[in-house]
Parts: C-alpha cells; structure tokens; sequence
C-alpha cells in the first residue's frame, strides 16, 4: 500500500492539465467520493495500529499534495487567461487620438497644390522684415497714404524693422535671388495692428503667387485665376474681376467667385450681391520689376495675394475667425481631410 501512494504522488506531480474541465476530471479522480484517496483512506482502517502513523503520514501527504496540484492548476489556468499581470486582456482597448490637421492647413495645402498643378513651386520669406521688402521695393513711396492701407507693427528701437503686414514681401526677394522666370507661391503668416474680432485679427495667414516671364499678360492672369477658382470651390464656379489699386501692380483687380452657398442668387454670406471677394491681384507695375533689377521691356508678370483664413471660413462656414487660433480640440477635429 505504501508504493501505491508514493506511486500515485509520483502520478500526482507529473500531471498537467490544459483546461478547467481536465482540472475538474482530476480532482474526481483522486479527491472525489470514491476517488483514489477516498478508496486508500478505506483501506486505512484496515492497517495493523502499529503501522498506521507511517501510512497515516503518506496519505495525509497524498492528499495535500492532490489538493496542493488541484489550485495550482486552477491558478495557473486563470492567469493564462487573464495575463500574468491581472490584467483583463479580454477588455477592448483605448483608442489612440490621433491628431488632425488645422483647417487652415488644410486649406493652404490644397491652394498650394492647385498652383503646383499650373507649374508653380513654394517659396517662403521671413516674418520679420525691412521696410524695403514690405513698402518701398513694392513701389510704396515714403509717406505715401497706400501705407495707411495696412496697419503695421514697428519696432520702436528700429523703424526699418517692422512685422510684414502681407506676403508680398516676398515678392521682392524671390526677384532678388531667384532667376528668371519666376513661377511661385508663397504661404506664411501676416501680422497688422487690428483689434481682434469676429472678422479680423492681428495675425493671419496669406498665400502670395507671383509670375514673371517674357509675355506674361493679363489673359494669363485671369486664366490662372478661372481654374484656381474652379478647382478650389466647384467646376460651376464663376470669376469676376475688379478693377482696384495697390502700389505693386498695374492694373490692379480683385477677384470675386460665385457665393459658395446661394450660387449667385444671393444670400447674407454674399451679401444678397451673388459674389464674394477673394483675392487681389494685377500686373506686376513695371516700377517693382525696375525696382528689383529686372528689366521691364523683356518681362512682364503678374501677382496676386490671398488671405487663407477668409477663404477657410467661406469653404466651411465659420463664422469666427477667432476659432482657428483657440486651440478647442472640438473645433479643429472637424477637417481632417487628404490634404
Ligand atoms: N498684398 C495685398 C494685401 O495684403 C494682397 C495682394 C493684392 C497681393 C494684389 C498681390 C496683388 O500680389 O497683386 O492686401
């Protein structure tokens, strides 16, 4: 009897189980009512007296170990199933965020490869500048009152030094370095001494585009604008252009597309007019091109500018500019799209 038990030990320590259900056969078999340890401990009744501490000690050891072998499977089988840390794997997952682009990302990133499509490749200039970038190379005479037409930020320590109130700065230095013909768009920030309002705010984002080639002409102009327009806001979109002034060009225009919303019926983002205002542009004012050392009998080119948040808010309705420099997550989350 005494082999048997050191047998079924033996037996004992070398099972495993793969699932609840062989964990449970193994406790019948052995712990159960008439299980091996309930049959030995029968049998035990039987042994002589001066025998029965030896066996009494073996099965006793039988059966802890039995009952020992019967929670150490369980456990373990728990564990595999929820993970060595205790964590439930079973629960799904957090989500990652994932970010989105800022609309007004978006909306320059598509003006951009718009203008790349026509041949036009990207530039950029610095924020900070001189008056000779910002005014006088763009024919801005000195106290002349089209300086008025933009609120600038001065340095006060440096009057030459001032916050670039538009992009075409730019302009001038692509001239500069850049050799001819020149084909480019140029996105960045613009800053103006404004109050901050639902309609405008001190800092604000431009893309400036600036042809210059031998027989550039106005009918460039107005095609280059027809498929902007086109391709920016729908196929059944019309221009309209204006005549206008700034310093630089010569004509100058603004360029209008069919209300986004009403198509020209008239509706009160247009105004009840059909149109809405969404650049200005001309031909380049052969003073600039003299001004930047490009001689003007050979080249011609034209120029125009835009503000992105303007064009932004009509594409999607906004109505406050104020929302795109807030940072409300709700808010931006709204305009992921491929660009
Ligand atoms: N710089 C002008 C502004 O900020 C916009 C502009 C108008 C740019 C006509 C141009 C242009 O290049 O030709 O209001």
């Amino acid at each position: 009897m005494l082999d048997q038990i050191k047998q079924l030990i033996a037996e004992i320590s070398d099972f495993s189980a793969a699932t609840p259900e062989e964990v449970e056969q193994f406790r019948i078999k052995h712990l159960g009512k008439k299980g091996t340890i309930a049959a030995l401990f029968d049998a035990f009744k039987s042994v002589p007296v001066e025998q029965k501490k030896e066996f009494g000690k073996a099965l006793n050891e039988l059966k802890t170990a039995a009952l020992d072998k019967v929670n150490e499977m369980k456990a373990a089988l728990a564990d595999a199933d929820t993970g060595k840390s205790g964590a439930d794997l079973t629960l799904p997952g957090d989500p990652l965020r994932f970010g989105a682009r800022h609309p007004l990302s978006v909306v320059k990133n598509e003006i951009l490869a718009i203008f790349s499509r026509l041949g036009f490749t990207i530039s950029e200039g610095p924020e900070i500048e001189d008056d000779w970038h910002v005014f006088s190379a763009l024919n801005f005479p000195e106290e002349h009152p089209a300086r008025d037409m933009q609120d600038t930020f001065f340095i006060e320590r440096h009057p030459d030094i001032l916050l670039r109130t538009h992009t075409s700065s730019v302009q001038v230095r692509d001239m500069e370095t850049h050799p001819l013909p020149i084909r480019l768009v140029t996105p960045g920030r613009v800053f103006r001494n404004e109050a901050i309002s639902a309609r405008a705010h001190c800092m604000f984002h431009q893309i400036e585009g600036l042809y210059i080639d031998e027989n550039v002409s106005f009918a460039d102009l107005k095609q280059t604008l027809t498929y902007f327009a086109k391709e920016l806001f729908g196929a059944d979109t019309q221009i309209r252009l204006r005549p206008s002034y700034f310093p630089f060009t010569e004509p100058s225009a603004e360029m209008d597309v069919s209300c986004t919303l009403c198509h020209g019926e008239g509706c009160n983002v247009c105004k009840g007019t059909g149109w809405l205002e969404i650049l200005g542009c001309g031909m380049v004012d052969p003073n600039v091109l003299e001004l930047n050392g490009i001689d003007s009998n050979k080249y011609t080119g034209f120029a125009l500018g835009m503000g992105i948040e303007r064009i932004a808010m009509l594409k999607y309705g906004i109505k406050d500019l104020r929302l795109f420099f807030e940072n409300d997550i709700r808010f931006l989350e709204q305009f992921t799209t491929a660009f």
